[in-house]
């Protein structure tokens, strides 16, 4: 352990920055070893930050070596500044200067991959959030912002293609004959978004038209061999371009939109302005190594990145606290895009099974901080499902309170009201709030308060007035530093079926309709309903208009009709979760138990049902069909027995299979269509109930259906088909599964992104050997563990193996942790995420438990990184 531990930062804490720098100009002098980076800052002291002689402190990095500092020109002496571990500090400054640095940093040795680095043969960048202090010494801080023009001086044979931000205005040569290169961003933006890619890579080029009729030059680069994968991409930038203009009014800004795809990336995505950096894994696409996930994927992180350039660069956050106004915004105009493309339905209940599984395992655990935290100790670790998704729930709420036309009002606003500064949480509110009239004070809670609600409804039906009374009680519980928590405005979607499953028409204070948002703002409240005739069955928080969990004791009866006959689609699936979930928890206790397991599933009945119906979208059939997960369920438990789980899902998903066999067998067929393959809805949709149908047709042990998946993985003409089949193989033990694993491994070994989804699954296997299999693999010639996708791919996947990851002898906690002591010291982000499933020890069975919780102990001892010191020290508070 280190003598002092890194310390937290507060929100209470904000000050204006007591300079700001006008313009930044930038020279980098590119070589592999040693870039010399040339700073010139145009600065100022702050006049809202008030009178003051306080000294120029400048964040830098302990891989900055600083070569020398002048201001104004005047070289300074080693007296009249100090570099400490990461600051430089200069004690007199004149009100107005230009300060120079010239500063030394080795991309080649930055594995942290963040600032300048290198990934294949080409330079590259991350700045965001913290980054650019490893570039040079600045005010790396979101509120200053600065006209940026950047030089990149390189050779160009090595390095044809130069890029930065904004508009390239200049090219020419240096006297040893290396090329020039000027970029100039006419946008004033913090240093997260600066940035610089250089390498010898390939181009597609397109134009998109505005609006306004500005031709806008777009060009999408890659490494050559990866060229012929990104037309896909493409189409998406354009589609997110023209929906940004319909659906909010946004038009894009500069006469150029670049895309680079990198293969080592931390993240998904950059949305740096103007040039736009993705994790390859991300961007590229084809038919024979992307399935149709992966699409999808693309597709809506195309979209996301393209959508900061106005939630986040045009109108960008005040500090880091605020991280959310721009993500969270952002991956609500995103999904709201996906919707639009495909089906509002299917990407609604993607969307929300990934929020109650992920951000409320999230919310629920050491780590649960409010959308906007009130400190942190390092940043990075808060690029979370709590800030992105639940954030985008918290924007989706306002849409919901304010109705489509007052929340455009509402961001038509805040885009003109903040276009170019720097902004916080409340000013978004705020922009909502005037443009629409609509009271948001108590809704604002639920930026500032951590921890999932529950929602416990109960309800009674007084035959003689008619009325039916829902009555609401809300609770959130205690989250670390927030013991007390207060109600929150929860807007509940509500309709009311008949027991014939038709949708009833009622009156709550005096407004009639067959569906009504109520607002739930104490911590009891009754919600009456007239003009009924018998007891309703009622369809409870409808598209899942709030992310709580919300409790309500449905009969078998009442979710089985729900699952077939409720309006809302949303909670067609959500009763068909809540009817697994029960059945599931039934033969969890009987495994813990130590019984035999039993049921009379009366899923098997609501499956019948979808199955026969052919009026249905195949892709919501298939998600009904989709049992909840073993992560869900691990959510939903406490404590957690992993293997109790997973032998309650195996065995209620072959039982329904045998139930089902002719069910699932005839769906497999009618939906095994071949033709040429399309990312689109209809045949995505299609392709995953076939799939699905298969998972279940096998599980039966049946020949045909064995069979069925070995054609099906050597005659697939697109990888979703293929990758189904193997991972069908792979996942029910199937004869042939390892023969499948290395046929594939030989078929695909050049393409990366394939390997690693091999690698995934590999590590992901169900057996004896789990622990040899992904040690193995980490030996493996496809491995790098300097490469963050194969190390989340091998790391991962071996987290999913129930007899690997948490074997009881505790073997598989072990070998994670040595694995995040190694990477802590490499990259550190990367070794913080790596962290999350030691972070849930407290709800495991207790035996291991114990043996999870001394694995956070031995990591705590080493000498650590912010990163994982801060996620490791929480865990164990
Ligand atoms: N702003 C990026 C996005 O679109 C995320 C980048 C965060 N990167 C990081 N290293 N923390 O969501
Ligand atoms: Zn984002």
């Amino acid at each position: 352990m280190k003598e002092s531990q890194p310390s937290a930062i507060f929100l209470k804490d904000y000050k204006v920055p007591p300079f700001l720098i006008d313009k930044t100009e930038l020279t980098f002098d590119l070589e592999e070893a040693t870039t010399i980076v040339t700073s010139r800052l145009h600065m100022r002291r702050n006049p809202a930050f008030g009178k003051s002689t306080a000294p120029l402190v400048l964040d830098g990095g302990e891989d900055v070596k600083l070569i020398g500092v002048a201001m104004d020109n005047y070289s300074l002496p080693p007296e009249e500044y100090r570099v400490s571990e990461d600051k430089l500090i200069i004690t007199a400054t004149a009100d107005k200067f230009v300060l120079t640095c010239e500063t030394l940093i080795e991309p080649q040795n930055n594995t942290r991959l963040e600032g300048l680095y290198r990934s294949s043969s080409m330079f590259c960048t991350q700045c965001e959030a913290e980054g650019f202090r490893h570039i040079t010494y600045y005010l790396d801080r979101p509120d200053v912002m600065s006209v940026f023009t950047t030089t990149i001086i390189a050779d160009e044979s090595r390095y044809p293609v130069m890029l930065s931000n904004g508009n390239e205005v200049e090219r020419g040569k240096t006297e040893e004959g290396k090329t020039v290169v000027v970029w100039h961003d006419p946008f004033p933006k913090p240093a997260y978004l600066f940035a610089l890619v250089a390498g010898d890579l390939a181009v597609k080029n397109d134009v998109f038209t505005t609006q306004s009729q500005r031709d806008v030059k777009l060009q999408i680069f890659t490494e050559t061999h990866n060229i012929d994968k990104v037309d896909y991409a493409m189409e998406a930038l354009k589609r997110s371009m023209r929906w940004d203009e319909e659906a909010y009014g946004r038009e894009y800004d500069l006469d150029i939109f670049m895309i680079v795809a990198v293969d080592d990336f931390n993240m998904g995505a950059m949305e740096n302005k103007g040039l736009n950096i993705f994790n390859s894994s991300c961007l590229l696409a084809s038919p024979e190594t992307t399935t149709d996930d992966n699409y999808l994927r693309v597709e809506a992180i195309v979209a996301h990145e393209y959508f900061h350039n106005w939630s986040g660069n045009r109108v960008t956050c005040r500090d880091w606290f605020q991280l959310s106004l721009k993500e969270g915004f952002t991956v609500f105009r995103d999904q709201t895009f996906s919707a639009d493309m495909h089906s509002e339905t299917v990407k609604r209940v993607e969307d929300v099974a990934f929020l109650k599984t992920a951000q409320f395992a999230e919310d629920a655990g050491p780590m649960a901080h409010p959308v906007r935290p009130a400190s942190f100790i390092e940043i990075s670790n808060f690029y979370t499902l709590t800030v992105y998704e639940k954030g985008a729930e918290i924007v989706r709420m306002i849409h919901t309170l304010l109705g489509a036309e007052k929340f455009r009002a509402g961001s038509d606003l805040y885009f003109e009201r903040h276009d170019g500064q720097a902004v916080t949480c409340d000013d978004f509110v705020a922009a909502m709030q005037d443009a629409s009239g609509v009271d948001l004070s108590q809704f604002k809670r639920w930026y500032s308060q951590a921890g999932t609600p529950t929602v416990l409804v109960t309800d009674s039906f007084d035959e003689s007035t008619g009325t039916y009374r829902l009555t609401m009680k809300q609770d959130t519980p205690a989250t670390p530093g927030q013991p007390t928590k207060l109600a929150v405005h929860i807007p509940v979607r509500v309709g009311l079926l008949d027991p014939q499953g038709a949708e009833l028409t009622s009156s709550v204070q005096g407004v009639d309709a067959q569906e009504h948002v109520l607002h739930l703002t104490s911590n009891e409240q009754d919600f009456e309903f007239t003009g009924l005739t018998a007891r309703p069955v009622p369809s409870l928080l409808r598209g899942f208009s709030a992310p709580v969990k919300l409790r309500y004791d449905y009969s078998t009866t009442d979710l089985l009709l729900l699952m077939s006959s409720d309006t809302d689609g949303f909670n067609r699936w959500s009763a068909s979760q809540q009817l697994a979930v029960g059945e599931l928890n039934t033969l969890i206790k009987q495994s813990i138990d130590g019984e035999t397991l039993s049921i009379d599933s009366q899923l098997a009945l609501g499956f019948k049902t979808l199955l026969n119906d052919a009026s249905l979208d195949p892709a919501m059939v298939a998600l009904v069909l989709a049992l909840p997960s073993q992560a869900y369920l691990s959510e939903l438990a406490n404590p957690i027995y992993p293997a109790a789980i997973k032998q309650a899902r195996d065995f209620l998903k072959a039982q329904l299979a045998n139930v089902l066999i002719e069910d699932f067998k005839r769906v497999y067929h009618e939906h095994n269509v071949t033709g040429e393959y399309q990312a689109v809805a209809e045949d995505i949709a299609r392709r995953s109930l076939k799939n699905t149908a298969l998972s279940y047709w096998v599980e039966t042990g049946n020949e045909l259906a064995q069979q069925a998946v070995l054609d099906q993985f050597q005659s697939a003409n697109n990888m979703t088909d293929q990758f189904a089949a193997l991972s069908i193989a792979v996942n029910t033990q199937h004869a042939k599964a390892a023969d499948l694993l290395s046929a594939f491994y030989e078929q695909w070994k050049n393409e990366p992104l394939v390997v690693n989804k091999w690698l995934m699954l590999s590590a992901s296997q169900e057996s004896d050997a789990a622990l040899t299999t992904v040690k193995s693999l980490m030996a493996h010639p496809a491995f790098d563990l300097k490469n963050p996708n194969k190390v989340r791919s091998v790391l991962g996947g071996f987290g999913q193996s129930m007899s690997g990851f948490h074997n009881a002898d505790g073997s598989g906690y072990r070998f994670l942790a040595d694995q995040i002591i190694v990477l802590n010291k490499k990259n550190p982000q990367i070794a913080s995420r790596l962290c999350t499933p030691l972070t849930r020890w407290k709800k495991l069975q207790p035996e291991l438990s114990v043996k999870m919780k001394a694995e956070l102990e031995r990591i705590l001892a080493e000498d650590l990184s912010k990163d994982v010191y801060e996620v490791v020290s929480k865990s164990l508070a």
